[in-house]
């Protein structure tokens, strides 16, 4: 998460173009989606090796246009589903930065607002969850679908500050559990990456008790192979059928309060569950986060890890808004890995039966199996539609 709390935000009044002329749905136009698969740079992969990369300019669709749908998974070089008991994809984040076109070659030369992140509309603090799209493995099984006639608008040449071009760039993290004794537990609680001592791996014999190799660099011995991270992105050329929804991530470690004057939203993005839960009871976390500018809700849905029991965002008056809820893999293939968390029911209300107000305080609340757990993640997605066809 460093390189995105770390980033440099530049705010910037949102014109939301909204369609002058309202449209009938008699009159429905064919939506000409387009779908393009792509695939980003291979890498390679060994037994106990984590992976940490930042693709940036990534391939992505041109022009002004709206995202239907924006699917991502790993596969291997033969462009076969990696199962996640192999290679697990920990995170994926896609972000979207504006960059100086003749910006200078010489990194030395850059200023700050020479490249920079374009958040979403979510309220977590700087660049906090800033992405637009990005979970886990489980985006294999939970739909990214927006309905017609709505979409996530990209590209609005009116939103591009003259002499710059709107890019994107992934921020994904991979981990290699093949030949690992407690592949849960290495994907799930233990992987402080960023911190890791020199001396981390500092081991002199393999699982089977093998005196390592002096060429050894960290890992379990074994083969070595090259990923890629594969992407689907759905989209239409944007025009006035198009309605546009805004992106919220919202997070139930956000810790509000205010400076007197402004609400400051200090998002943890992760949470320890500590050792001694009470038993049987779920761990449940809450945070009543304040949305500015409301709209229609239109997709929901959460980032939660294994151990999620549900979690479920609720109106300032109690009336439920989404419930999302887990499933977990009962097979072998990929996406259907047993016990790893495949996927999340997403939420379709009918458009117009629920409405955010605006500065509404939305309670936002999930649970966890009550077990030990570090770097566990508590985020809930939404799309909001500030008018209706
Ligand atoms: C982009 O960077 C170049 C080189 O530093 C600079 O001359 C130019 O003014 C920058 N463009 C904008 C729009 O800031
Ligand atoms: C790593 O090995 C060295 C030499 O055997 C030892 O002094 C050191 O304590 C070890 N570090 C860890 C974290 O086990
Ligand atoms: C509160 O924060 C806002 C935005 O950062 C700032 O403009 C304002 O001066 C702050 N107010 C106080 C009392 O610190
Ligand atoms: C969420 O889980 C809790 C604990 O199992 C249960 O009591 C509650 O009914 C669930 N909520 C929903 C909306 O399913």
């Amino acid at each position: 998460m460093k390189i995105i709390s770390n980033a440099k935000i530049f705010s910037f009044s949102i014109l939301l173009l909204l369609p002058s002329t309202s449209y009938s749905l008699y009159e429905k136009p064919k939506n000409h989606i387009k779908t393009t698969t792509f695939v980003s740079k291979s890498f390679e992969m060994g037994l106990g090796s984590i992976a940490a990369k930042t693709f940036e300019d990534i391939k992505f669709p041109k022009g002004h246009i709206g995202i239907k749908s924006f699917d991502a998974e790993l596969v291997n070089q033969e462009g076969n589903s990696i199962p996640s008991y192999e290679t697990y994809l920990y995170h994926w984040f896609a972000i979207k930065y504006h960059k100086n076109i003749t910006m200078s070659l010489n990194p030395k030369l850059h200023r700050p607002e020479d490249a920079f992140f374009k958040r979403n509309e979510g309220t977590c603090n700087g660049g906090i969850l800033s992405h637009y799209w990005g979970f886990r493995v489980e985006s294999r099984g939970t739909s990214s679908n927006i309905l017609d006639p709505f979409a996530i608008e990209q590209g609005n040449p009116t939103k591009i500050k003259k002499g710059y071009e709107e890019k994107w760039l992934f921020n994904i993290m991979v981990i290699d559990t093949r030949g690992a004794q407690d592949k849960k537990c290495c994907i799930e609680c233990r992987c402080d990456h960023m911190n890791l001592p020199k001396d981390f791996y500092n081991v002199t014999r393999d699982i089977h008790n093998q005196p390592l190799t002096t060429n050894y660099k960290g890992g379990f011995q074994g083969s070595r192979r090259m990923v890629s991270f594969r992407y689907k992105i759905s989209w239409v050329d944007w025009n006035k059928h198009q309605v546009p929804v805004k992106v919220y991530i919202l997070d139930s470690t956000n810790r509000i309060r205010s400076n007197g004057s402004k609400i400051i939203h200090d998002c943890q993005v992760e949470y320890t569950i500590p050792e001694n839960g009470d038993g049987d009871s779920p761990h449940v976390q809450k945070a009543n986060i304040p949305i500015e500018k409301g709209g229609y809700l239109i997709y929901g849905t959460a980032h939660m890890h294994s151990g999620i029991v549900n979690v479920t965002l609720y109106g300032q008056d109690g009336r439920t808004l989404c419930t999302s809820t887990p499933k977990y893999g009962r097979g072998n293939e990929a996406g259907n890995e047993k016990g790893y968390l495949i996927g999340m029911f997403v939420c379709y209300p009918q458009p117009g039966s629920i409405k955010i107000h605006d500065g509404e305080i939305l309670a936002l609340e999930s649970r966890y199996k009550n077990e030990f757990c570090s770097g566990a993640m508590r985020h809930f997605y939404i799309y909001l539609a500030e008018e209706l066809p």
